[in-house]
């Protein structure tokens, strides 16, 4: 098997690599930009993959805002260019989508959300990955749409850090941090997302899969979960979100149920503090 992993220097593409191995030709941004139709049908043309995973987005949520014209040419026309170039040579294509489709529905939601749950996004980033969503499926017939959130990997992103990384460092250099208690997710390592994923792909399986770490926990219980599991003593304020001043909205509870993954006969992903303290090991941070 050949997979294309496009945004492959990211922190899901660095590890969809990992766990592809020897089946994984990276595009990087800089080899490949999936707003450039042309440029992306020539690269997945020459390679001939058997699936195309497509990770790459503008998702810095509150820059969305500012930018629609480029959010929805990454992730929404992107989207499409990729699913549209690997359905010319018979490829199937998986789409990483995210819990931000999520929100609008009842402010006081307290239970997760399921694949038969119709999206219903708040913000630019959530409406243009929707829209990505709805391209891919129907773009291409081979697709797999993975919704997930909340991600930290190993690998060192652009952006520079994780939410773990974030927090250990704010608790160094301030020894105080305020965290929202009133968003709720299911966050994720991304090690565990890519080997999910490549069971999926590996399956042959095809739709809308929410891949996370199994349980939820709000912003405010994840970084006290980081500190516990470090050993880092720390001040922790709880605060609200009105307090936060994010130019873009968030959803007050996105946590997913992973039930489809049953369905194909995979089994969950691992509980979202196992995960972690895997992720602070890895690090080499415990
Ligand atoms: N991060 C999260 O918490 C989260 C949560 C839920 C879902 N997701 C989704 O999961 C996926 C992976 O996220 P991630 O955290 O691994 O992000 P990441 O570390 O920023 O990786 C994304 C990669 O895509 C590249 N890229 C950006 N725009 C591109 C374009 N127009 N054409 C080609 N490549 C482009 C980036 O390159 P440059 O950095 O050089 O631009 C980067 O290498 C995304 O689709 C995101 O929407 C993320």
């Amino acid at each position: 098997m050949k997979v294309a992993v496009i945004g492959s220097t990211g922190q899901l593409g660095q590890d969809l690599m990992r766990a592809f191995g020897e089946e994984a030709v990276g595009f990087s941004h800089q080899d490949l930009d999936v707003t450039d139709g042309v440029g992306v049908a020539s690269r997945i043309y020459s390679l001939e993959p058997d699936w195309v995973l497509n990770t790459a987005a503008f998702h810095r949520v509150d820059d969305c805002e500012i930018n629609p014209a480029l959010a929805f040419a990454s992730n929404a026309l992107g989207a499409l260019n990729v699913a549209r170039a690997a359905a010319a040579v018979g490829a199937g294509v998986v789409f990483f989508s995210t819990d931000y489709v999520f929100g609008g529905q009842d402010r006081e939601r307290s239970h997760p959300y399921k694949e038969s749950d119709a999206p219903q996004p708040i913000n630019i980033y959530g409406i243009s990955k929707a829209a990505g969503e709805q391209l891919v499926m129907q773009a291409n017939e081979r697709h797999i749409v993975v919704r997930s959130a909340g991600l930290y990997g190993t690998a060192t992103s652009r952006k520079g850090w994780t939410f773990p990384e974030l927090m250990i460092n704010k608790a160094r250099t301030d020894g105080f941090v305020r965290v929202v208690t009133d968003q709720a997710l299911s966050p994720t390592f991304t090690a565990d997302l890519a080997r999910k994923t490549k069971e999926l792909v590996e399956k042959e399986a095809t739709g809308l899969f929410h891949l996370t770490n199994a349980g939820e926990c709000s912003w405010f219980e994840f970084a006290k979960g980081v500190f516990d599991l470090a050993g880092v003593e720390v001040k922790m304020e709880p605060i609200q979100t009105d307090q936060t001043q994010r130019r873009a909205r968030r959803p007050s509870y996105s946590a997913m149920t992973t039930a489809r993954l049953e369905e194909v006969g995979l089994s969950p992903l691992r509980p979202w503090k196992e995960a972690l303290g895997a992720y602070l090991s890895a690090k080499g941070i415990v």
